[in-house]
């Protein structure tokens, strides 16, 4: 082991890639844009509260009747006219579900799955609603291997097998039925318009065209949609989808049925068994959204209400909330080296439990108790606190290599009758599995890449899990999606996520460790660089904008460091006394956090 800031042998800088550097101009520049920039002069309101005007540089968007904040500008526009016309928070976070199927077709999607939590101002609850998608009931352990026990490369990832039975449609009309106050194709409408009128192409959907312009070209479905002859579309070109409007035509009308049961569902079959796909008419048939308990912990006085499993998210912040009591991040102050490796050496121990025991609690027992009790965290915090960096593998035997994808999107919204909404859900990669479904014009997922396609043993993204989450028929594969709540006096204070692959958790994390320690708000919170620890690879991942000196302290005191892109895109509102302060993550330009 090496003591902390101790050592003597200091490593080369991690050089910056050229990538980061036009992320971090990126950044830069998405200042200008309209939405976030509304800087609102601090009121005496705001003064009287834990923003300190001062020392916060950046400014939320402030508003008193409610708030939206997602990816996608033309999907926050839907979601606050919702608000508007007299809609709450759930309405607005329909329709900017289906809105964003639309307009960030590479990560927002009604063939995929996701998680929602919605905090409720009649009840004073916050319930959980877990859309994930589904295993389907042919699915088996090995399907990702050859006859020799070898991963078949890419299988979970661009194939019709990649597909797990989509959640998001049984999930939003659920929440709509339970929670919302407006008709289905009310909130639908917007949706059908911008598929059927189009919008231009901006340029980071043209640049993620563009990347994935190989996996997106070889299904004609796809090409059809997404492609001008053999190029993807550019900056400026209007992407129109007549056979997504018309799927959601037959949604707002018939409701989950139409995806689940009827034409849609006809369709999508149809597609499967053309290319040896698994999902059958029984499988979407049985389709059900599940609501589940939050859940909950505690930090410096604060309630935390986050994603039960199959997320893996709400655990592992409450678990890192519960040790990083103990530790004086504080003293230490925000993104100093001290407080990097307390908080790396805390993140490090709970990334090494995941990987151990956590699956669908549907179909294995998981410690949750033991993971989020106070006790547990003491002893981790006790480890830490000893200062020293533990390598990786003195954590625990195996190995959980890093998870790259990104291509998620969270939202969140909240009402002027105090309901909030947190949404994050995914198609898994980049426009999924790039497989647009027959003729309904929906992109699907290929989420079955999130379970361990061999337990033990890399799976074709690198990624390492236990038995827990291995395949099992009509099991949801484990996910980092981490749609959270922070209570004050049982209210919500702050409604956050993000997207991020295996550094949601984390991304997460630091959004509220900066509220909650640092007295940020949501703009300064989301505009501190970020850092990242998952266990194996035993790698210190932070973003570009640590000052060298702090690097090379890391360094000097043993830590592999890697400066890689950007991380996360959180979309954060806070509310304090009546007052919501509102954040689009500038890191993706596209998006916006707006209210009236
Ligand atoms: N597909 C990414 C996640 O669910 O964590």
């Amino acid at each position: 082991m090496k003591e902390f800031l101790h050592t003597s042998n200091p490593r080369k800088l991690t050089l910056v890639s050229a990538l980061a550097l036009s992320m971090a101009i990126a950044s830069a520049t998405s200042w200008a844009r309209e939405a976030n920039t509304k800087l609102t002069a601090p009121t005496s309101t705001a003064a009287t509260h834990n923003y300190d005007y001062e020392m916060n540089v950046f400014h939320p968007v402030q508003a008193a009747n409610g708030m939206v904040a997602t990816e996608q500008n033309l999907a926050s526009q839907i979601g606050l006219e919702i608000l508007k016309n007299g809609g709450n928070a759930v309405d607005a976070a329909v329709a900017i579900g289906f809105s964003l199927a639309v307009s960030l077709p590479n990560a927002g999607n009604i063939g995929g799955g996701g998680f929602m939590l919605v905090h409720d101002a009649k009840s004073n609850k916050t319930v959980a609603l877990d859309f994930r998608e589904k295993a389907p009931a042919a699915a088996t352990e090995t399907m990702y291997q050859d006859e020799n026990g070898e991963i078949i490369p890419r299988k979970s990832w661009y194939t019709h097998q990649a597909i797990g039975v989509p959640g998001t449609v049984a999930g939003l009309t659920k929440a709509l039925e339970q929670w919302g106050s407006l008709p289905l194709a009310e909130v639908m409408q917007p949706a059908i318009d911008l598929a059927e009128q189009g919008y231009e192409v901006s340029p980071t959907m043209a640049k993620l065209l563009q990347v994935e312009k190989d996996n997106l070209g070889k299904w004609p479905t796809t090409k059809a949609i997404f492609f001008d002859g053999d190029e993807p579309l550019a900056l400026g070109d209007t992407l129109v989808q007549k056979n997504l409007a018309e799927s959601l035509k037959l949604i707002a009308k018939e409701g989950a049925d139409a995806f689940y049961k009827g034409a849609i569902a006809e369709e999508i079959v149809r597609d499967q068994e053309a290319h040896d796909g698994l999902i059958t008419k029984d499988d979407l048939a049985s389709y059900e959204a599940t609501e589940r308990e939050v859940v909950r912990g505690d930090y410096r006085g604060y309630e935390i209400v986050s994603m039960p499993l199959p997320s893996s998210g709400g655990i592992h912040i409450i678990q890192i909330l519960n040790a990083m009591e103990h530790l004086p991040i504080k003293e230490s102050g925000v993104n100093s080296a001290k407080t990097i490796s307390l908080m790396a050496e805390t993140m490090k121990r709970a990334y090494a439990d995941r990987s151990e025991y956590l699956g669908d609690s549907d179909f294995v027992d998981v410690p949750i108790q033991e993971l989020t009790s106070k006790e547990y965290a003491k002893a981790i915090a006790d480890e830490v606190l000893k200062g020293e960096i533990t390598p990786a593998q003195e954590i625990k035997p195996g190995d959980l290599a890093p998870y790259e994808s990104d291509q998620t999107t969270h939202y969140s919204v909240v009402d002027k009758e105090g309901n909030a909404v947190a949404v994050t859900y995914t198609l898994n990669l980049n426009f999924g599995s790039g497989i647009v479904a027959g003729e309904t014009g929906i992109l699907m997922n290929n989420e079955m890449d999130d379970f361990s396609a061999k337990p033990g043993v890399p799976n074709a993204f690198g990624l390492i899990g236990g038995s827990a989450n291995a395949i099992e028929a009509g099991k949801r594969p484990l996910s980092s999606m981490t749609p959270t709540m922070v209570l004050k006096d049982g209210k919500p204070w702050l409604v956050t996520g993000s997207p991020g692959g295996a550094r949601i958790i984390t991304t997460v994390l630091q959004q509220i460790v900066n509220a909650i320690d640092f007295g940020m708000n949501p703009a300064a919170a989301t505009n501190t660089p970020r850092f990242h620890h998952q266990w194996l690879p035993d790698e210190l991942r932070l973003e570009v904008g640590f000052s060298p000196d702090t690097i090379q302290l890391l360094e000097n005191a043993g830590y592999d460091v890697s400066v890689k892109p950007s991380m996360g895109r959180t979309q954060t509102i806070q509310i304090i006394d009546d007052t919501m302060y509102g954040y689009s993550d500038p890191r993706n330009p596209d998006g916006s956090a707006i209210g009236y």
